[in-house]
């Protein structure tokens, strides 16, 4: 099948598998290999073969990975970096400039505000924040002529607030600014922000994309052929990509994403119920919950409603605090998105830059990120981390 085929006509799991790379020529590799060169062998001054002149600007097994996150996103182009982080410096230094201004979710994840707050303003690039799921604060914090991107999270890291891509768009459009969905939470198995009307897709591929808590890793995936030029070049220029083995892992981990993210959403449904019931449970946050503000949003545009599950204890922040020293399949960490379950404060952990500004999150909030463990393990061991 070729490329265009599988791009245009394949369903998501045999994107996932086979496209960006068709089995390699000499060889019938099935995998695209670890291609471990910096510098490629040139016939003749300039005569590239296949395009690739230094590693920086073009690996082949950066370029499969690329190729299969494009596909999966239905865009235009996919770019790997080497880190979410990197991904959206680079973004932003490809479509922004001194004076421009960007609205950003009050909740957004805290590298992500760190960056913009104590990075990006240092070079002139204003930022006012603006809860994703109130469209009229958005358009609210729009700078007419001035705004060039409305950068959302769908669901927010640790709030799972939702916003609606499709009208999120057209309000960025109205106003001459891009919609930028940062997909990390949903990937693109359940959510794609690019059909809905967004502009530029961001992924820390080191959660859900990777799946495996094995290698840091970031993307943007673009709609616009203009943008994209723009991004290739800054991809080039700023140099911030992926060894080949970190887009090989990262690869690999995508292959699985559609049944790994259906395991996810299976076990993250039964903690939920669990947790709903539990006198120590103030609060459940979760999309798929009919009580979520966004339950509606999301049901019309994720497929389902994720691994991620926060909760608010009754304890305050001493019990939630608590409960993260308890778990113990729940491994205490940062990150999301592995096989593995992990259990995190995000008020003294991930969060923690955002404390004292408008972005701070509750001090009695628990953040899981749902494995794919067997749920039973999982109920039972929070269970006992609440009532120990
Ligand atoms: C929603 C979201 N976006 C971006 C990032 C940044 O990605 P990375 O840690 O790969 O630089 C993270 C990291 O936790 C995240 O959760």
């Amino acid at each position: 099948m070729s490329e265009q085929q599988h791009r245009h006509k394949s369903g998501f799991e045999t994107r996932a598998i086979h496209a960006g790379y068709e089995p390699d020529p000499t060889t019938g590799a099935v995998i695209p290999p670890i291609y471990a060169t910096s510098t490629y062998k040139q016939d003749g001054v300039g005569g590239l073969r296949g395009g690739y002149e230094y590693s920086r600007s073009g690996n082949p097994t950066r370029t499969a990975l690329e190729g299969a996150l494009a596909a999966l996103e239905e865009g235009e182009r996919g770019f790997a970096f080497a880190s979410g982080l990197a991904a959206e410096d680079t973004l932003v230094r490809s479509v922004l400039k001194p004076g421009d201004h960007v609205v950003f979710p009050n909740d957004a994840y805290g590298g992500t505000w760190r960056l913009f707050d104590k990075v990006q303003r240092v070079w002139g690039i204003d930022y006012t924040p603006a809860p994703v799921s109130d469209l009229e604060k958005v358009a609210a914090a729009i700078r007419p002529g001035t705004t060039k991107l409305v950068w959302v999270e769908t669901p927010t890291n640790p709030l799972l607030n939702i916003g609606d891509i499709e009208a999120l768009a057209a309000l960025a459009h109205d106003a001459g600014a891009l919609l930028v969905v940062d997909n990390t939470f949903a990937s693109p198995y359940l959510q794609q922000p690019l059909a809905l009307g967004a502009d530029v897709v961001v992924h820390s591929t080191t959660k859900y994309v990777g799946g495996h808590s094995d290698v840091v890793g970031g993307a943007l995936v673009v709609k616009d052929l203009e943008v994209a030029e723009q991004v290739g070049f800054h991809q080039n220029a700023m140099g911030a990509v992926p060894g080949p083995f970190d887009a090989f892992l990262t690869h690999r981990g995508l292959k699985t994403l559609a049944v790994r993210m259906d395991r996810h959403c299976d076990n993250a449904e039964r903690v939920v119920e669990f947790l709903s019931a539990h006198p120590s449970v103030g609060e459940v946050i979760y999309p798929g919950l009919e009580s979520h503000p966004g339950h509606e949003v999301a049901s019309r545009q994720m497929k389902r409603y994720g691994g991620m599950v926060s909760f608010r204890v009754t304890g305050g922040e001493a019990q939630a605090l608590a409960v993260c020293d308890r778990t113990e399949v729940f491994t205490l960490g940062e990150s999301l998105g592995g096989v593995e379950s992990l259990i995190e404060h995000p008020g003294r952990m991930t969060h923690a830059s955002v404390a004292g500004t408008d972005l701070e999150v509750p001090a009695d909030l628990v953040r899981l990120s749902v494995g794919i463990e067997t749920a039973h393990d999982l109920v039972a061991d929070l269970e006992r981390a609440l009532e120990g």
